[in-house]
């Protein structure tokens, strides 16, 4: 099953920078980049030709509520017609640019984002609540997505393709944008997946209306300012922030020609219905969704490698990434000491300032998703064992992991977008029926398989479906170009971002024959 890939996987486009964080300089000079506050972001929709008319709203930090961290003037409904009517009109001069044009555009976006990193970094931190770790990785990823786009655009969409034909006959095959794309997109990667929709789509030809989460519009701000600023025209990319409504009105507008969502299920399937609903043309709708992910540890598993593994794949993160771990199916025989050896590490993390350098874990997003945790937690204790690893900051959004002992997995039957973590028992033998009930949840995300006998690893990978799986490591992090990353059923369309065939969602095909 496995083509080994080149070994150059970056050798046809640059790699991202990181940070040593271990070293001093480094780790100083990119926290006074960071200044708080500095300048101070006045996020407003940026629409050509349309003044902002809403009032100006403040913008809280998770991890402090009560500091201002910026402020947005959210989009009106009566701003989407006037939206799609300029990029319309973007659009018909954007899609005719040589590719080469519009993938230029984007690696001198990537180059934008690596030398804002700083300031970037500070504003994931003021409005995601994300730690140093997890921010400089997203500064990546978002580099990332660029400059793999760029480069697949041009593989792709340069040159027609000659198809053999008849003698006498040119057969050109070719592909071309669709037209007005909306990208709406989840505040849990507010920059990275925020950057991955909107650049395939424009590299693809098409003109862009971004809606990002109403959790994180000054960040979605900033990075359409600098996408401006690399070359892409006001009318072809056009930022109107707001909430579902929004994002509803969105959806039902008739120049609407594809939609890339990520963000949950339901909101996928709301969408999903309402492009069904429309009179004219089909409109593609590729979603990226939620996952119940889980993790399945033999008795022969590593168990200081497996404990390392989940904390990563569970709490990192406040456990606020789709692939993050779930549920974790353990061997019975190996079950009482993998669970405390996992008390033991969770307990050892720092939640905190997610800008300072020595937190672990950061806040989660707001108020709403930590009632959602609480009352989840309140409702699994009523019949399961439940353990707080560590106790939450009091000031902030801040939620302790927890982890769960499920002796009834049927009780978990949706995505808990936080950090806990649900535990199940299975007996030796029972390994297909452990495979059967990840299946039957619908969801298709992300998987981890932990075993010292590659032909179990191997049995497992074959029997399911599971968008990503990652077999004796964590389940988080996929990196573009290298893990493709996308699920299917419950969650999602395919095809997967940062990979080969993302693209292809975007584009037209159109075919030329002419007798000669
Ligand atoms: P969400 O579904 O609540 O919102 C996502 C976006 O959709 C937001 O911009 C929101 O305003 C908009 N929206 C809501 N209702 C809408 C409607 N009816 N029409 C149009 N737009 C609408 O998700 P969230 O809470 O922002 O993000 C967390 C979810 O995202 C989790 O389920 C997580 O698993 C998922 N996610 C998936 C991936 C992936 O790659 N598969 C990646 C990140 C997050
Ligand atoms: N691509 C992100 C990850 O793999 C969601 O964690």
């Amino acid at each position: 099953r496995h083509i080994p890939l080149p070994k150059a996987l970056y050798a046809d486009r640059k790699n991202t920078s990181g940070i040593e964080f271990g070293h001093r300089e480094s780790l100083a000079a990119l926290l006074k980049g960071m200044g708080r506050n500095d300048p101070f972001v006045e996020a407003v929709p940026l629409v050509p030709g349309l003044k902002p008319t809403g009032e100006t709203k403040p913008v809280h930090s998770p991890s402090a509520p009560s500091e201002k961290v910026g402020t947005i003037v959210w989009a009106e409904a009566d701003a989407v017609g006037p939206a799609f009517e300029a990029a319309r009109k973007g659009f018909q001069s954007w899609s005719r640019r040589p590719v080469a044009e519009r993938a230029a555009a984007l690696e001198k976006m990537a180059d934008l984002i690596e030398e804002n990193r700083a300031f970037l970094m500070r504003l994931l931190s003021d409005e995601a609540g994300k730690t140093l770790d997890d921010g400089l990785a997203e500064i990546r990823e978002a580099a990332d997505f660029c400059r793999y786009y760029a480069v697949q655009a041009r593989k792709m969409f340069a040159n027609p393709l000659d198809m053999p034909g008849p003698t006498g006959e040119d057969d050109r095959y070719s592909w071309r944008g669709r037209g007005v794309f909306a990208c709406i997109s989840p505040w849990n990667f507010p920059l990275a997946i925020f950057m991955g929709q909107i650049s395939a789509a424009l590299v693809a030809g098409n003109a862009v209306i971004a809606k990002p989460a109403p959790q994180t519009p000054l960040i979605a701000f900033e990075a359409i300012k600098l996408l401006h600023k690399a070359g892409i025209p006001e009318d072809v990319l056009i930022l109107l922030p707001g909430g579902p409504e929004l994002g509803a009105a969105i959806t039902e507008h008739p120049l609407l020609a594809g939609v890339a969502f990520t963000g949950s299920t339901a909101t996928a399937r709301a969408i999903n219905r309402t492009l069904a609903g429309k009179d004219g043309p089909i409109i593609p709708l590729i979603a990226e969704t939620g996952g119940l992910n889980a993790m399945i540890v033999d008795a022969t598993a590593l168990p200081e490698q497996v404990s390392d593994d989940v904390v990563m794949s569970a709490f990192r993160s406040a456990g606020q990434r789709c692939s993050a771990l779930r549920v974790l199916y353990v061997q019975a025989d190996i079950a009482d000491r993998l669970i405390e050896m996992i008390k033991g590490a969770a307990a050892e993390l720092t939640l905190g300032d997610p800008s300072k350098c020595d937190t672990d874990v950061g806040p989660v997003i707001d108020a709403k998703q930590w009632q959602m945790l609480t009352d989840h937690v309140a409702e699994m204790r009523e019949t399961q064992t439940v353990h707080l690893a560590t106790v939450a900051p009091a000031v902030g959004t801040f939620f302790g992991p927890h982890i769960v002992e499920l002796d009834k997995p049927e009780a978990l039957t949706k995505e808990v977008f936080g950090p806990i973590l649900h535990v199940v028992r299975y007996k030796a033998g029972e390994l297909d029926k452990v495979c059967d009930k990840i299946s039957a949840s619908g969801y298709g995300l992300t998987l981890g398989v932990h075993s010292r006998i590659s032909t179990t690893a191997e049995r497992i990978v074959n029997r399911m479906d599971t968008g990503n799986i990652y077999v004796n490591r964590n389940i988080i992090g996929a990196v573009v170009g290298t893990q493709p990353f996308g699920g299917s059923g419950l969650s999602g369309t395919g095809f997967k971002a940062g990979g080969p065939a993302y693209l292809l969602r975007f584009a037209l095909e159109q075919v030329v024959s002419v007798n000669t």
